[in-house]
């Protein structure tokens, strides 16, 4: 249904530079040519009357209510089909056109419910508004033949309703699902009278192919498709563009408010990542931001034995003051650190680890990256000279060849999907790499040429095998790499690939992926002529992640593939803000704007802008802080945003550091995983509770705008600032654009960002500087960032788990579309309704072996720890490799994995843990402790109401 403030213009933009000039009702108008009549028309002020067109989808020519005359053809042509040509002279009113039109409109209104007063799309119809159009007064065929009113609604999706009643059969909905989306769930059954809308096999939305992305709702003109929010709360009276806060592509939405509260959220058409699409998670799952779980109010405790006290926040501020000052004074300076957020802002990033290092005096500053993408910084960096992927999400209209490597982007990054399944329908080639079937290898109207299965912990054979037959069959572009990059480098790295032991066939006894497969996919990717690498944590989470980063660069240099559009290697990127995060120096060797501490000019600048001398050793990263806590050197942390009890590998290792430590402050939303061993909560904000910045996949600095107020007083930004106040360390911040501005005072590639500048633009790409006042979509055109590229040497080594007689099947990890990371936002919505649990995929050959039956539960035990989950019996899995998710805490996934990590960057290697999986009926010792240590820390949350009474 439509938004309350897109225009429409009927229908999609051409893609050309070419012009055409039109005369439309005697106004003269120059547009682009293959625009369509209504297009034109509706550029010169003129809204022809339609329905079955929409300007984000392809033009269908169904309702016929946008005829129009054509001087010198006969006829009444349908403005939404047919094309402008140069001199055309239009008209769109005459008393011919409006009988026809009144005519149609007659029709449409003579089977549809007369409840305008009462539908949630009062006000908000387009047939409402065509039948104001075209003048409707009468309908001559009454209201008592054949007709569909009695159609029952289908309200089984969690968040909007089918209501075929309403249905005027015009097919956007269809059209949305396959242009938009690419998913297919929708056709129109039947014909003549009989024809209605279907999803899958004439079932219910829930029990279809539907994945709720929203886009049929966004598309149908009638109450047919509509969000139950807005039968729930009304039409909404204004809105909000944001910026979502789930995953890394960075949707643009409006959100679209009530008083204080979100009636949904509206994918922006203009949204430079989104262009008006959306998926389940942002368009939907926005319920859990006033979910009764929220604390609201500051709390405190002795230990995590103890109930929670609520308090004020100048009381809250103040402990922590003095229990961080008590412990730096009795254990030392570093006995404290702190961990930034991925899900907050830019500015809040760049707050808590500026506090740490001005504030707390020391280094001890990590995030989350450092479990996902840490080699994607480090591995980019080396080769190319800067830690970020190459190309914008717009630059797969431009790939030949598409490359997948360990991600799923139909799941992590759904919206990036169904672009880049547009282009391989229009006829790109796709080469996935990943041990499991996932949906792109085999989706409507998509089929991979070719998917290497290949076994978890062999990307870098595989990469090199790929490398040698490209080497070795003269398929690389020598010229190309030679010019940009050091021909010495070059020649030793095509040496070292072009040896024997990277063969197909040697690496097909590696890593199981057929010779002929990998020899069939070089040749497909190295023909291009464009070929681009998409890449997620099936490559980073490696003992060799950031090899595996190198290998590709590798690969992409070789061949010619970087420093244009439809080329490069990109990093599908997790967390809304992960990139933001890492750019804001959130490493603690790393300034931000990834510059080392190392560097004494840049500390200097720092020193200087901050008034504090700063410690130039680095810092402690996550693995470590938890291993000095366990020593007794390590005792307080602040946890801004994280939840790595759930997050991190090895559960009762991280659980023992916790609760080894004296002052752990939690600021979230929940009493999360990690929260339950914290002995200071500081409520933090929602993204709906701010105003910021985030960054997406494509380094797009995108603003977050405040739609409320935050429920707990204070957005994260500000209790930051409180806090380092308390500390004795000042900041005086008025708006987080003030913080902006700091950072482009001290960051070269952040130099030209201003919020004035994103407002403009809509968004700004880093680096923005005096050379690119604009951004930079695509990097390393014609020269890489560091001036040569560099070629690394990527030797494949084995990784030290290993499947075994004890351990012989080797689990790896991944997510799904409904939820997201820890789930701590998405369990509070309706989105569990699924994906209740995470379920252990295996194949069945697997199952039958052990007696396992799918549905029933089964232990997966490890050399770190053992959980039950159950079991999904399927062939997406190859035999010897099972797979499951962690979006629960329960079900325990990382209790299983184990702390082996890349040699690099020390993020953790969830891709490759060495298990063995069998039936049982109970729950894990590890599970029936978590289950009982919850519910007591669950129970003591409880009793602050009590204390509070
Ligand atoms: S919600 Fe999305 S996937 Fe489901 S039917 Fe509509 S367009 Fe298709
Ligand atoms: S559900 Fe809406 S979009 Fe789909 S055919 Fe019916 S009226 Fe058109
Ligand atoms: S694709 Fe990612 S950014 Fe877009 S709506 Fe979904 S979760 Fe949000
Ligand atoms: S809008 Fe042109 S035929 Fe429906």
């Amino acid at each position: 249904m439509q938004s309350i403030t897109d225009i429409d213009l009927g229908t999609p933009q051409p893609k050309t530079d070419k012009t055409v000039r039109v005369v439309i009702d005697g106004r003269p108008i120059e547009v682009a040519e293959g625009s369509s009549v209504m297009r034109a028309a509706a550029l010169a002020g003129t809204k022809v009357p339609r329905l079955c067109s929409t300007d984000s989808l392809d033009p269908f020519g169904s309702c016929r209510l946008c005829l129009v005359e054509i001087e010198g053809r006969r006829g009444y042509p349908a403005s939404c089909t047919t094309p402008v040509e140069d001199g055309m002279q239009v008209r769109t009113q005459s008393d011919r056109l409006a009988d026809l039109r009144r005519g149609v409109m007659e029709l449409y209104i003579s089977d549809h419910p007369l409840d305008c007063l009462t539908c949630p799309a009062n006000g908000h119809c387009e047939l409402q508004d065509m039948a104001g159009a075209v003048g409707l007064r009468e309908v001559r065929y009454g209201y008592e033949g054949a007709n569909h009113l009695d159609a029952q609604p289908d309200t089984s999706n969690p968040y909007f309703t089918f209501d075929p009643s309403k249905c005027i059969v015009c097919s956007r909905c269809v059209r949305a699902c396959e242009e938009t989306q690419g998913t297919f769930a929708l056709t129109i059954d039947g014909r003549g009278f009989e024809s209605h809308i279907a999803a899958g096999m004439n079932e219910p939305f829930m029990d279809s192919e539907c994945v709720s992305c929203g886009a049929c709702v966004q598309a149908c003109p009638t109450a047919t498709l509509m969000e139950k929010s807005v039968y729930a709360q009304g039409q909404p009276d204004r809105t909000v563009t944001t910026t979502c806060a789930y995953c890394g592509v960075g949707c643009s939405f409006k959100a679209e408010v009530k008083g204080n509260q979100v009636v949904r959220m509206v994918p922006n058409k203009d949204g430079q990542a989104n262009h008006g699409h959306s998926c389940v998670k942002g368009r939907f799952a926005f319920g859990y931001t006033n979910h009764p779980d929220r604390i609201t109010t500051p709390m405190i405790r002795k230990s995590i034995d103890d109930p929670w006290e609520e308090v004020s926040w100048e009381r809250a501020l103040g402990h922590a003051a003095s229990e961080f000052k008590r412990i730096q004074e009795t254990y030392g300076q570093g006995a404290v650190g702190g961990i930034t957020s991925s899900r907050c802002t830019n500015e809040e990033t760049y707050l808590v680890q500026k506090l740490i290092r001005a504030a707390f005096g020391n280094n001890n500053v990590d995030t989350c990256a450092r479990v996902c993408h840490s080699p994607t910084g480090y591995g980019l960096k080396t080769t190319l000279g800067t830690s970020a992927g190459t190309q914008a999400f717009e630059s797969v209209v431009d790939a030949d060849v598409v490359m997948v490597i360990g991600a799923n982007p139909t799941d992590g990054h759904p919206v990036f999907a169904s672009q880049m399944k547009r282009r391989l329908r229009a006829g790109a080639n796709l080469i996935v790499v990943d041990p499991r079937v996932i949906d792109l290898v085999r989706t409507p109207h998509i089929a991979a040429d070719y998917h290497l299965k290949l076994r978890p912990g062999t990307n870098v054979a595989v990469i090199n095998g790929l490398a040698h037959v490209i080497v070795t069959e003269g398929l690389a572009n020598d010229a190309f790499a030679n010019e940009r990059c050091d021909p010495e480098e070059y020649a030793e790295w095509k040496e070292f690939v072009g040896q024997e032991k990277y063969s197909p066939e040697n690496v097909e006894r590696m890593s199981g992926v057929p010779a002929d497969t990998i020899r069939q996919a070089a040749r497909l990717f190295a023909k291009g002529p464009n070929s681009a690498i998409y890449y997620g944590l099936g490559v980073t989470e490696h003992s060799q992640g950031s090899t595996m980063v190198i290998g590709m660069a590798n690969l992409a240099m070789a061949t010619g593939n970087m420093g244009r559009e439809g080329v490069g290697v990109s990093p599908l990127r997790g967390q809304n803000n992960v990139q933001g995060s890492c750019d804001m120096g959130s490493f603690p060797h790393e300034l931000p704007g990834y510059r080392h501490l190392s560097d004494s000019v840049t500390r200097e600048a720092f020193e200087k802008d901050w008034g504090v001398a700063l410690d130039p050793e680095p810092g402690l990263r996550i693995p470590n802080m938890f291993d000095a806590a366990l020593d007794g050197s390590f005792k307080g942390m602040y946890i801004q945003g994280e939840d790595f009890v759930q997050s991190d590998p090895n559960t009762r290792h991280i659980e023992s550091a916790m609760r080894s430590m004296e002052c752990v402050i939690v600021q979230d939303l929940f009493l999360n995983e990690t929260a339950k061993f914290a002995h200071i909560f500081f409520p933090g904000s929602t993204f709906l509770e701010k105003d910021g910045t985030f960054t997406n996949a494509e380094r797009r600095i995108q603003l977050v705008r405040k739609v409320m107020p935050p429920v707990a007083g204070m957005a994260d930004w500000e209790i930051t600032q409180a806090f380092s106040n308390a500390l004795g360390y000042a900041m005086t911040y008025t708006h987080p654009s003030e913080i902006m501005d700091e950072i482009a005072r001290l960051t070269p590639t952040f130099q030209g960002v201003s919020f004035e500048k994103i407002d403009r633009l809509g968004s700004v790409q880093w680096p923005c500087n005096e050379k690119m006042p604009e951004g930079t979509p695509t990097m390393h055109v014609g020269q890489f960032v560091r001036g040569k590229g560099k070629f690394v040497i990527t030797e494949y080594v084995e990784t030290d788990e290993r499947s075994s007689r004890k351990f012989p099947l080797l689990l790896t990890t991944g997510r799904i579309l409904t939820q997201y990371n820890v789930g701590a936002q998405t369990r509070r919505t309706p989105n569990l309704e699924w994906h209740t649990e995470d379920v252990l995929e295996i194949h069945p050959h697997d199952a039958e072996q052990r007696g396992i039956v799918h549905g029933t539960r089964v232990s997966i035990a490890s050399r770190a720890g053992e959980t039950v989950l159950t079991a999904h019996v399927t062939e997406r899995m190859q035999p010897g490799v099972v797979y499951t998710t962690f979006h629960h805490p329960l079900c325990g996934t990382n209790v299983v994995t184990t702390e082996n990590s890349d040699w690099a960057t020390n993020c953790p290697e969830y891709k490759v843990t060495a298990v063995q999986v069998a039936p049982v009926t109970e729950l894990s010792e590890w599970q029936e402790e978590h289950q009982q240590f919850s519910d007591r820390q669950e129970a003591l949350l409880k009793q602050r109401e009590a204390i509070k009474a």
